[in-house]
C-alpha cells in the first residue's frame, strides 16, 4: 500500500469509541499499525480491534507488524504516563482523543473539578507529548494530534464549561510549542476543535441539545472528523495549528 502511514505505528488514546474509534479505523485504512487505548469497555475495545483487522484484511493491507494491540485502563491523569510508556515505549503517531467534559456554572466549580479537568485535559496530554517527543525528534518524523473543545481555538469566556474549556485552550500552547521545535525535523502537533459531534456516547437528550445548537440542526459525524484528522496527519507543514471543525458553531 502506497501510504505514508504504512510503515508507521499509531497510538490512539480514546481509540475505542467516539471520534477516536473513527480515527483508529481511518488510520487502519491507511495501513498504519494501530495501538488502541480504551477506557473501561472491553467490548468496545475488542470490537474496535476486530474492525481494524477486518478493514485491513478486506483491503489486503499488510502492515509492518500485523499484530495490532489494545490497552484497557481508565487513565488517571499525568501519573498514568509512566505505565503507558512501559507498555508502549515508542510511537510514530500519537492521537489523544479523550477528554472528559464538565458543564457547571463558574461560581459552582469546586477545587476538585478544576483539578480533574486540568489533569485529564491538559496535564495528561502535556506529559504524554513530552514523553514521546524526544524520540520523534530523534527519528526526524512524528505526528501528534490533540483534541480541544468547541470554540477553544482562541481565548474567550465560557459561562458553564470554564474549567474544561480553559484546559482545552491550553492545548494550543502545547501544540505551538511542539511546532517550534518539531517544524525543522518533520514533527508536527495540531489541535482539532470539534463542534457538535454525533457519537455513540450521546444520550437522546444530549443529541437533541446538540441539534438545537448545531448550525442547521445537523451534527457532524465522527467519520468526518477522522477523515480530516488523517489529512492533517499527512501534512508536514501544518504545524501548531488550532483547527475548528464545527460548521461555524458559536456556543
Ligand atoms: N463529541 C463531541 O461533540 C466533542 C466536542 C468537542 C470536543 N470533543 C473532544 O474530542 C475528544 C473525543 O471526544 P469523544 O466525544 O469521542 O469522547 P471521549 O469520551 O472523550 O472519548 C471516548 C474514548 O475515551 C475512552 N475513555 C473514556 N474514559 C476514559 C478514561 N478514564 N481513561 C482512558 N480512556 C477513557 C473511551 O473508552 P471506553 O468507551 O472504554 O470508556 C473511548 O475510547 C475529547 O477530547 C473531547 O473533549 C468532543
Amino acid at each position: 500500500m502506497d501510504s505514508i502511514f504504512s510503515t508507521r505505528t499509531a497510538l490512539v488514546i480514546g481509540g475505542s469509541g467516539g471520534i477516536g474509534k473513527a480515527i483508529s479505523l481511518a488510520l487502519a485504512r491507511e495501513g498504519a499499525h494501530i495501538i488502541v487505548h480504551g477506557g473501561s469497555s472491553q467490548e468496545r475495545l475488542d470490537q474496535t480491534l476486530q474492525d481494524i483487522q477486518n478493514i485491513q484484511r478486506a483491503a489486503g493491507i499488510t502492515t509492518a507488524d500485523q499484530c495490532h494491540r489494545a490497552l484497557l485502563k481508565p487513565l488517571k491523569g499525568p501519573e498514568s504516563v509512566t505505565e503507558l510508556l512501559e507498555q508502549v515505549p515508542k510511537t510514530d503517531i500519537l492521537v489523544i482523543s479523550f477528554g472528559p467534559f464538565l458543564r457547571k456554572p463558574l461560581t459552582q466549580l469546586e477545587a476538585n473539578d478544576w483539578d480533574y479537568m486540568t489533569k485529564m485535559n491538559l496535564a495528561f496530554p502535556g506529559a504524554l507529548v513530552s514523553a514521546y517527543l524526544d524520540q520523534m525528534l530523534s527519528q526526524q518524523w512524528g505526528r501528534i494530534l490533540l483534541f480541544g473543545g468547541t470554540n477553544t481555538e482562541s481565548i474567550r469566556g465560557f459561562l458553564t464549561t470554564t474549567a474544561y474549556a480553559a484546559a482545552k485552550t491550553g492545548l494550543g500552547v502545547l501544540a505551538k510549542s511542539v511546532a517550534r521545535i518539531g517544524g525543522a525535523v518533520n514533527v508536527t502537533c495540531n489541535v482539532i476543535c470539534p463542534g457538535m459531534i454525533d457519537t455513540e456516547y450521546l444520550t437522546e437528550q444530549d443529541r437533541s441539545y446538540a441539534r438545537e445548537k448545531a448550525p442547521g440542526g445537523t451534527l457532524i459525524t465522527s467519520e468526518t472528523i477522522a477523515n480530516m484528522a488523517v489529512e492533517i496527519l499527512k501534512q508536514p507543514h501544518l504545524n501548531g495549528a488550532l483547527i475548528p471543525i464545527d460548521n461555524g458553531l458559536v456556543i
